[in-house]
């Protein structure tokens, strides 16, 4: 292996830490705690690990944590009615829906109802159209995340080749417009994209989002590539990316393991965003 391991578990720490660091400034100024609310609905396993790690990691960080369980029988209405009550409530800044939400809900019903500047999840359309239009508003947590690891390794990423592999709403779609507004050349590619060694021979910097084990192999990559993994697949037991990681690991310049790559990037990201919703509100 040549490759250097980017450890975005300690890079997270450090964030987290920089957000808790600033809390009780906020809080001597307003007279309150960041408040972030998170409403998980039914029993998802997956699911209620990450809430649970979310409300610690908020209380870590000084922030106020509010909770929503509701059962997996919960009604669009009751749904959109607590979304309501949040939006309207002073103490809370940020509001997180956990998805996959049961499929008899409508989720975009939902993600649209959520007021746009307590959105730290940056899903709502409004956040969306903000970041491809270069407006200030809340940019996901897992492309913000992969983002600050790349700006943290490469510095100033002006003209860089960078290839995007998946093209969702919540990571490859935010990740190609953040890419773009730091002035890197971007390839938008995906599971359907015909040669995409093609693409990958050329990237200085590559961001795989698919959502298939070990989908990118290390003899396409351009030699000292940047290499950020955001795939979390289980396979037998284990978790794996969508990088072959032994295989770019001896190619590629840089690369995140899976897990404590990007993972650990994901809730510290929510915390920073939940911070800066809080400094926004309070004007
Ligand atoms: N499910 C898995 N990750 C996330 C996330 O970052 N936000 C929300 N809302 N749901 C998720």
């Amino acid at each position: 292996m040549s490759a250097e391991l980017i450890d975005g578990k300690a890079f997270a720490a450090g964030l987290r830490a920089r957000v808790a660091q600033q809390v009780p400034a906020f809080a001597a100024a307003t007279g309150r705690a960041p408040g972030l609310a998170v409403v998980l609905v039914g029993e998802d396993p997956a699911s209620a690990v990450y809430v649970r790690s979310k409300g610690k990691m908020t209380c870590e960080a000084g922030m106020e944590s509010f909770e929503h369980r509701l059962s997996a029988e919960t009604s669009q209405e009751e749904l959109i009615a607590l979304v309501d009550q949040l939006n309207a409530d002073p103490a809370v800044d940020g509001i997180l829906v956990q998805l996959p939400l049961p499929g008899h809900l409508d989720s975009e019903a939902v993600l649209l109802r959520i007021d746009p500047d307590k959105d730290v999840d940056g899903f709502h359309p409004f956040n969306a159209g903000r970041l491809a239009t270069g407006l200030p508003g809340f940019v996901p947590c897992t492309p913000l995340g992969c983002l600050m690891l790349l700006e943290d390794r490469l510095g100033d990423l002006t003209g860089l080749d960078a290839v995007v592999i998946g093209r969702s709403n919540i990571v490859g779609k935010p990740m190609a417009a953040l890419l773009t507004a730091k002035s890197c050349t971007v390839t938008l590619t995906h599971s359907r994209t015909r040669n995409l060694p093609h693409y990958l021979a050329h990237a200085d910097i590559v961001v795989a989002a698919v959502g298939r084990a070990d989908f990118v192999k290390g003899e396409w990559l351009k030699p000292g590539a940047t290499v950020i993994d955001v795939g979390i697949n289980r396979v037998d037991g284990a978790l794996r990316g969508d990088v072959d990681f032994a295989g770019a690991a001896s190619v590629a310049g840089a690369i995140t393991p899976v897990p404590g790559g990007v993972g650990p990037m994901t809730i510290a990201c929510l915390l920073r965003n939940t911070l800066v919703a809080a400094h926004r509100r309070e004007g």
